[in-house]
C-alpha cells in the first residue's frame, strides 16, 4: 500500500525555493555569507554565544569529540560516558575518535540516560573521561544534574542534540547546557537541510579549534574574510610574516566537514519556522495520546510535555504477548503508516558492536526492552487532523 503517514516530510515552500535562487545568484556554492548567517541565526536560536556549522551530525560528533581530546590532552582510549539506545552515529563517532565508549541505562520513558546511572558508572569507574548525553526523540537528558557530576568529576560535557531542535529544560534549550553540544539536520529531523550539522557553544577557545577542525587545521580566522566579505584580508596585512597565506599554512591536522551555501539557506528558511514546527509536532504527540489512550497497557505511549521538540511518535510494545513489534510494524506499513525502529542497544542489539556483548549482556535491561520492542511514527507539521484520525482508527482496528 502507498505510504500515507510517513514519518518525516520535507516541502519545498516558497521561502526555501527563494533561498537556494539567493545562493544560485550569488555565484559562490561552498561556505560563505549564508553560513555565517546560519551559524549566528543558530547560535541565538540554541542560546549560545557561538555556533559552527559542519556537513553532517556525525562530523560534529568528530569536530567535538576531536576538540575535547586536544583540549584536555586525552590519550587513545580515553573513556566516554554515554547513552547505549542511540543512532549508531553517536557510538562510531566515539570509537573513529579513538575512544572507548561506557554505556549506562536508559530511562524506561524517556529513552535518556539518568543522573543516578551515570553517577553510579562515575563513582565505579573513576577514569572517565567525557560525558555524552542523547536527547532521543527531542526527550532532555537532565542536564541540570548532569553538569553537577561533571563539575564534581572535572570531565567535560558534550550534548547530542540531534534530535532535539529546540526542547526546553526550565526554560532554556537544549545544546546550551554542556561545554558544547552537536546538531543534525538530516532530513528526517526537525528542521531540514538535506545533509548538515552544527555545534553550538559558550566558549571561544572551543568555537575557535572547531573552526580549524572542520577546515583542514587551517590557520585562517574565517570570522574576518570568507565568512562575513566574501574576500580574505590583504596577505601584507600580516605584518611580520612575509609570504603568509593563512588558507594554506596548517598548525593542525584536521578534516574537511564544510558545507554547501545551500544547506545553510535551507537551514535558515526553516529556522523561521521552527516555533511553529515545534508546536505543531508537539501538539500533535498531544492529539495522538488522547485519542490511543484506551490502548495503554498494550502499547507504552509517549510521555508528553509542552517542552518537548518531539522527533516523532515513539510507541513501546507493553505486552509483547498481545502483539509483537514485528506484527504491528507489518499491519501499521499494510495500512500506509510508515514506521522505523527505536534504533536497538548498541552493545546488544547492533552487530558492528558485538564485540561488546559479553560486557553488557544483562546490564542495560530498558535500553535492551526498548530497542527490541521500541518504534516510531511520524508526528510532523505536514500531518493533518484527518491523518492524526486515520492513525488512531488504524492502530484500533489493529489491536481491536
Ligand atoms: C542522536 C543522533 N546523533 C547523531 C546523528 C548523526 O547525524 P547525521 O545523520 O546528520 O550525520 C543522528 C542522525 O540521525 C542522530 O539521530
Amino acid at each position: 500500500m502507498k505510504i500515507r503517514i510517513s514519518v518525516g516530510e520535507f516541502r519545498l515552500g516558497k521561502r526555501e525555493e527563494q533561498a537556494l535562487m539567493e545562493v544560485i545568484d550569488s555565484g559562490k556554492l561552498s561556505e560563505g555569507r549564508k553560513t555565517y548567517e546560519f551559524e549566528k541565526a543558530w547560535a541565538a536560536y540554541i542560546g549560545t554565544k557561538y555556533s559552527v556549522a559542519v556537513n553532517s551530525g556525525t562530523s560534529a560528533l568528530i569536530a567535538g569529540l576531536f576538540a575535547l581530546k586536544e583540549m584536555y590532552h586525552l590519550k587513545n582510549g580515553a573513556k566516554v560516558l554515554t547513552s547505549p539506545l542511540t543512532f549508531i552515529a553517536t557510538v562510531n563517532a566515539i570509537m573513529v575518535r579513538g575512544l572507548t565508549p561506557v554505556f549506562v541505562d536508559v530511562d524506561p520513558q524517556t529513552f535518556v540516560i539518568t543522573p543516578e546511572k551515570i553517577r553510579e558508572v562515575m563513582k565505579r569507574e573513576k577514569d572517565i573521561a567525557i560525558l555524552l548525553p542523547v536527547h532521543l526523540m527531542g526527550y532532555p537528558v537532565d542536564m541540570h544534574e548532569v553538569n553537577r557530576i561533571a563539575q564534581e568529576f572535572s570531565v567535560p560535557v558534550i550534548e547530542d542534540a540531534a534530535q532535539a531542535h529546540g526542547t526546553l529544560l526550565k526554560g532554556k534549550k537544549l545544546g546550551s547546557f554542556g561545554d558544547l553540544a552537536i546538531f543534525s539536520f538530516y532530513i528526517a529531523h526537525n528542521i531540514q537541510a538535506g545533509e548538515m550539522g552544527a555545534l553550538t557553544t559558550n566558549n571561544a577557545v572551543i568555537a575557535k579549534l572547531l573552526k580549524k577542525i572542520k577546515a583542514h587545521g587551517r590557520m585562517c580566522e574565517c570570522n574576518v574574510c570568507t565568512r562575513s566579505k566574501g574576500i580574505c584580508p590583504p596577505l601584507d596585512s600580516y605584518k611580520g610574516k612575509e609570504d603568509f597565506d593563512p588558507r594554506f599554512y596548517h598548525d593542525m591536522i584536521g578534516f574537511n566537514f564544510k558545507i554547501m551555501e545551500f544547506q545553510a539557506a535551507l537551514g535558515l528558511s526553516q529556522l523561521k519556522k521552527a516555533d511553529e514546527i515545534f508546536q505543531k509536532r508537539n501538539m500533535n504527540v498531544f492529539y495522538l495520546n488522547e485519542g490511543l489512550s484506551d490502548l495503554f497497557g498494550i502499547l507504552r505511549l509517549p510521555l508528553y510535555s509542552k517542552d518537548v521538540s518531539y522527533l516523532a511518535y515513539p510507541i513501546v510494545i507493553g505486552d509483547p504477548k498481545k502483539i509483537d513489534r514485528f506484527t504491528l510494524r507489518r499491519e501499521l506499513e499494510k495500512r500506509g503508516i510508515e514506521t522505523r525502529p527505536l534504533f536497538g542497544c548498541i552493545p546488544l542489539q547492533q552487530p558492528a558492536y558485538s564485540f561488546m556483548k559479553k560486557e553488557y549482556q544483562g546490564k542495560l535491561p530498558h535500553a535492551e526492552y526498548i530497542g527490541r520492542h521500541g518504534f516510531y511514527i511520524g508526528c510532523h507539521q505536514y500531518l493533518s487532523k484527518k491523518d492524526l484520525d486515520f492513525v488512531i482508527k488504524v492502530f484500533h482496528e489493529i489491536l481491536a
